[in-house]
């Protein structure tokens, strides 16, 4: 069981108190040597990590460290790779590592070996896949499928749009995917206007399968189906589902054998490398898939295995505790140069605001420190002319991690070295800044008079100091996606362990589908609004009058 350690009364806390108060005024520049670079990164495989750019010495990581060990991370590495119930409010072990754990590696959970659950369902899918790919798995009007619309939310959705998109290079099996998550009409509407029914299939993904935008989104879907001509007992040809739930699973109408487990122990938001991750494998094939798990698998031995110093999850939750509690920076970008991880920051804006975003204890108390940061992000160089600004120039500390890849799979011309000329340059500009100095030399030198420059310059100084992370991979692969994956989930569990909270349930999002379960009957029924206060009274009465 996780310990129930308030972090701010350790001795490692104090002390870091007293370093930040040494520390804050410094500049990161300032604090490099040539030697900076080489102590302050770390290696993996084909992934270098380069924390120099951040406000650490030394002292400050060897205090972090020292943090981490008081608040027993260990111990709870161990916990949880055993699968030791760390869940409590929900009473359940928290075992997606073991999902990319290799056949034949038994793991014996609560009395059962669900390595050989998992790879009894990795094989099903391998299978099915080989049957849609090749063919054999007809439509109702006897066409092979060419299309997998994948109808799921939050962490049955997320996952694998992330891992579809980001493997788009690996899209080798002639399927093609669609998602639809939300319960907006217009979604689902647009998707099956741009489909053919008969060469369609559904994956219906959702742990409860009792959510109710997949629900209904699953049921326009079906009654979709039987409006373009196909009939009752053609549902089990365009409708599979990945779920806890067999009992609603059949409810729904689909043959269990059609249906791909997964178990309590797998956290929606951690759920990818499960059968939620089928749409992906069916685009991307089967060798690949496993290739993502080995990936996964290897940043889950190294974030086991190596010494803190060298242990690239652990130093990334702690450099970002150092500026978030410390310094009070309130969010995190994640920024990739590269688009196929268009939806990696959205991925772990789940992944992380889920996990962390808590302010009771595992004591069952309020929290009087900070905990998880809200984190954002879009792709380089887009944001570069959309959010930057406030980057580099705004009132907020914003701890940024820059992800890129030395190849490219689409060299196209000089496209890849300009992308990349940015991406250093960024990180560089935002640390290293402008002064007013700098400014109005350049500007006298562009020949401005000494009144432009005393009047512009201001606006053109950068203050530099701001910190970022820099992951730079070779490539791209599904090999090194698990990596990344892996170790931003690994990075979410060091800093709930730190921060004393329950990092694996949710009950933050039971209050609003409890409430709009309730408006739904008010909407429906014609009944006039009670029981409100006078703000969503008015807005559901002028819905009402509208929504004729
Ligand atoms: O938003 C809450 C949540 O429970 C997520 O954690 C989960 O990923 C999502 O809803 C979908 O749930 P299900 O897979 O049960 O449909």
């Amino acid at each position: 069981m996780l310990e129930k350690i308030n972090p701010t009364r350790t001795n490692s806390w104090y002390r870091l108190s007293d370093h930040f108060d040494e520390l804050r005024d410094r500049s990161i520049i300032e604090l490099f040597n040539d030697r900076r670079f080489e102590q302050y990164s770390l290696s993996f495989e084909d992934m270098l990590f380069d924390f120099s750019k951040n406000l650490v010495t030394d002292e400050t990581m060897d205090l972090l460290r020292a943090l981490a060990r008081d608040c027993q991370l260990e111990s709870s590495i161990k916990d949880m790779f055993s699968g030791e119930h760390i869940n409590e409010t929900e009473d359940r072990a928290v075992l997606h590592t073991a999902l990319r754990m290799p056949e034949g590696s038994p793991l014996t959970v609560d009395g059962e070996d669900v390595n050989k659950q998992i790879w009894e369902v990795l094989r099903q899918m391998e299978k099915f896949v080989g049957e849609l790919t090749s063919g054999s798995w007809k439509g109702y009007n006897g066409n092979s499928i060419k299309t997998v619309v994948n109808i799921g939310i939050g962490g049955s959705d997320l996952g694998a749009v992330m891992v579809y998109e980001a493997l788009t290079p690996y899209h080798s099996t002639g399927i093609t995917c669609q998602f639809v998550s939300n319960v907006d009409g217009n979604q689902i509407t647009e998707v099956l206007n741009s489909i053919d029914a008969g060469e369609t299939l559904f994956i219906i993904s959702s742990k409860s399968f009792s959510t109710i935008e997949t629900m209904t989104n699953a049921h326009t879907a079906r009654q979709w189906l039987l409006d373009q001509g196909a009939g009752e007992e053609d549902i089990k040809k365009h409708f599979v589902a990945v779920s806890t739930n067999e009992q609603k699973v059949k409810e729904f109408g689909i043959d269990p054998r059609n249906m791909f487990v997964f178990w309590d122990w797998v956290g929606g938001r951690y759920s990818v490398p499960s059968a939620i991750g089928l749409p992906v494998m069916c685009a991307i094939g089967s060798e690949n898939f496993f290739e993502f798990l080995q990936g996964l698998h290897e940043m889950d031995n190294h974030f086991r295995n190596a010494p803190m110093e060298k242990n690239i999850p652990m130093t990334m939750a702690l450099i970002s505790i150092w500026y978030n509690n410390f310094f009070g920076a309130e969010t995190e970008a994640i920024i990739p140069y590269y688009q196929y991880l268009h939806r990696f920051p959205a991925y772990f804006q789940q992944g992380n605001m889920e996990s962390n975003g808590k302010s009771i204890d595992r004591a069952g108390g309020r929290i009087g420190y900070q905990t998880g940061p809200v984190i954002w992000g879009e792709p380089g160089t887009n944001g570069q002319h959309a959010f930057f600004q406030l980057i580099h120039q705004g009132t907020k500390l914003i701890p940024c991690d820059f992800i890129g890849f030395a190849q490219s799979h689409n060299e196209t011309g000089n496209h890849h070295d300009i992308l990349m000329a940015n991406f250093f340059a960024q990180t560089e500009a935002l640390m290293v800044g402008k002064s007013r100095e700098e400014v109005a030399l350049e500007m006298k030198i562009a020949g401005s008079s000494k009144d432009e420059i005393k009047e512009l310059s201001p606006f053109k100084e950068f203050s530099g100091d701001r910190p970022t992370n820099t992951f730079l991979l070779k490539k791209l692969t599904p090999q090194s996606l698990g990596w990344m994956v892996s170790m931003y989930e690994h990075k979410i569990f060091t800093q709930g362990v730190i921060w004393n909270i329950y990092s694996f349930d949710q009950w933050g999002v039971e209050l609003g589908k409890e409430l709009a379960s309730n408006i739904l009957k008010e909407l429906e029924d014609g009944e006039p609004t009670e029981n409100h206060d006078s703000s969503t009274k008015g807005l559901i009465e002028r819905y009402k009058s509208w929504h004729q």
